[in-house]
């Protein structure tokens, strides 16, 4: 994943078995030092189990200011050791910031200016922004110059076509099953790709971090 992602659907859509998910496919499939996790979760359940694999945590709006501004920080000390060794894209780990209830986090300026920081110049220091929210624009929502640097988008249910535009640009995931599938939209993708999202058993995403752990 080397794009900023964000990720709508309406409540209970699967956006949440959707990161886990990713986190699984992750620790499960790539070596340590190739990435980094950053992890804001106000829900506070949703991600207990991947704390000992993470970076940086955060459950609290403040220290997702913090764990935001961190990642500022980070973001340009890469750019300043890229520039004085000439290099036009790091060279090592990805920092994967995930951000779940992301309508939370988006009721702090001081958030939304660092998220402006790293959706705007992320990528090419590989720090990667993935937020998921109930609703793509509305009220709680992610506003436009946020939204514009998001270049993976990924649509699961929603309630109307109006959201559907609002999370992919397009009408479909009003039609999408309550959970279970998504469409997913890129910008070098014509129209959005239909994906079926399995669910991993939570025993499942028990045993590989336990196994993860002892290694
Ligand atoms: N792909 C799937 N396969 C089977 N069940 C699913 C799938 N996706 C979601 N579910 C069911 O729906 C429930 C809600 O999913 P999830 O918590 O991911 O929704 P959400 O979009 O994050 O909701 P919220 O906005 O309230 O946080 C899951 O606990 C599970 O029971
Ligand atoms: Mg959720």
């Amino acid at each position: 994943m080397s794009a900023h992602t964000i990720i709508s659907g309406s409540t209970g859509s699967g956006k949440s078995v959707l990161i886990n998910n990713f986190l699984y496919y992750l620790i499960r499939d790539v070596e340590d030092w190739k990435y980094e996790l950053w992890i804001i979760d106000p829900k506070r359940v949703d991600y207990m189990d991947y704390r000992p694999f993470c970076k940086e945590y955060a459950k609290t709006i403040p220290d997702g200011e913090n764990l935001l501004k961190k990642a500022v920080k980070r973001m340009f000390d890469r750019y300043d050791r890229m520039e004085r060794e000439g290099w036009k894209e790091w060279p090592g780990s990805h920092i994967y910031i995930l951000a779940d209830e992301f309508g939370q986090i988006l009721r702090s300026s001081a958030a939304v200016a660092s998220l402006d920081e790293l959706l705007r110049l992320g990528r090419a220091a590989r720090v990667h922004v993935i937020a998921a929210n109930q609703n793509a624009a509305r009220t709680n929502g992610c506003p436009s110059h946020l939204r514009v640097n998001f270049t993976c988008q990924i649509g699961l249910h929603c309630v109307d076509k109006i959201a559907s535009r609002q999370a992919i640009g397009c009408a479909g995931c009003e039609s999408l099953p309550l959970f279970g599938y998504c469409y997913v939209f890129t910008p070098q993708d014509l129209k959005p790709e239909l994906w079926k999202i399995t669910m991993i058993e939570e025993t499942e995403i028990k045993r590989m971090l336990k196994e993860r752990a002892r290694k």
